[in-house]
């Protein structure tokens, strides 16, 4: 057998990319499992891995037979909102299925530690300025709806197995490597930051606002962005909790404070210097005019503190991570 390693599922993508990148730096040893159906081999290399998917029970068994792992982080899931709502099977099915499949592997494999990304999108329209872990949950779309059954799933198998997990509910994920060392080689891009930097990368400054007329500061949908670098350290910490306490956790991640769309794009501009084109087009169903983090329980419990705060610092280091290639 050999040493004790952190198994990453989903590495190959934008936040598990960098996760294994800062473990790696922290001397851990790390072993990644994913499909590629949206991650990139090149965000990777040289750490080992195993090319397969959540779909195939045998194959996860025998990862775990083959190696000795210490804990798993969960990143591998589709986030395509939207679709989720057009196509509820395959999120379902990826996402749920996808998962039960990991978590029974590990239940059978006697691995009975898991960080498991989860997302804001649990709670559905907030009933509170800021959400924070005893907001209830009502998620609006597939999406949220998969993050929370598995949420409801890794509550039972600790009951049953043992099992325990930290479940990090992720507000708007934003940046890129601060060193610039690891780029972002995402394929699908559905959020804001990524998405308007692409197009300017290949000179479309092109960008549509949904709604201008929410009741926000100026109109346009709050979010709270909290940088790759954050998420990363907050993983971390959440595996050293796990290691050293008893049972399972929760937290919510984000900065505590929103960026309108409006915001956004401004800074945007003032970060690459490049004047974007505007147009205002109608609301998208389920869209919450506001959504920010209560992260308090995790800055106590975990002692996490966010160091990147300032969206343009998130705009400036995404847009140095962004591959032109690649976009
Ligand atoms: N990006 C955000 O703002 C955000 C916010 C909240 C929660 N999250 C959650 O964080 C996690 C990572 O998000 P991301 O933005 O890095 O997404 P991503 O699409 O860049 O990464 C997901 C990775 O999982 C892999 N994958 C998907 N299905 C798989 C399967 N069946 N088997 C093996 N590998 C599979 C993909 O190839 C990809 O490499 C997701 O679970 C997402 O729901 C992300």
């Amino acid at each position: 057998m050999s040493k004790e390693k952190i198994l990453i599922v989903g590495g190959a993508g934008y936040i598990g990319s960098y996760v294994n990148h800062m473990l790696q730096k922290e001397g851990y040893s790390t072993l990644i499992f994913d499909d590629f159906s949206r991650g990139d081999l090149k965000a990777i290399t040289p750490t080992p891995f195993v090319k397969g998917s959540l779909q195939d029970y045998q194959k996860l068994c025998q990862l775990f037979k083959n190696n000795s792992i210490s804990t798993v982080m969960h990143f591998a899931a589709f986030t395509d909102v939207g679709e989720s709502t057009r196509l509820p099977e395959k999120y379902y099915q990826n996402n749920v299925v996808g998962s039960l499949n990991l978590l029974n592997a590990m239940v059978r494999h006697g691995v009975k530690q898991l960080v498991f990304s989860s997302s804001a999108a649990v709670f559905g329209h907030p009933q509170t300025p800021f959400i924070d872990e005893t907001h209830p949950f009502n998620p609006v779309n597939p999406y949220g709806q998969s993050k929370l059954m598995v949420e409801r799933i890794l509550k039972d198998y600790e009951e049953a197995y043992e099992l325990k997990s930290c479940s990090l509910r992720y507000f708007n994920a934003a940046g890129g490597d601060p060193k610039g060392e690891l780029k972002n080689y995402q394929r699908q891009i559905t959020n804001l930051i990524p998405l308007v930097l692409k197009g300017l990368k290949q000179n479309n400054p092109l960008v549509k606002i949904y709604g201008d007329h929410y009741p926000t500061l100026d109109g346009t949908c709050v979010r709270d962005y909290i940088h790759l670098f954050d998420l990363a350290t907050a993983h971390l910490l959440a595996m050293q909790h796990l290691k050293k306490n008893p049972g399972s956790c929760h937290y919510n991640l984000g900065i505590g404070k929103g960026y309108s769309v409006k915001q956004v794009l401004q800074a945007i501009e003032e970060v690459t210097k490049k004047k974007l084109k505007i147009t205002v087009a109608p609301v998208r169903k389920g869209d919450p005019a506001s959504l920010i983090a209560d992260a308090n329980k995790a800055q106590q419990e975990l002692r996490w503190t966010p160091k990147y705060r300032q969206i343009e610092t998130m705009i400036k280091h995404a847009w140095l991570a962004l591959d032109y290639k690649e976009a």
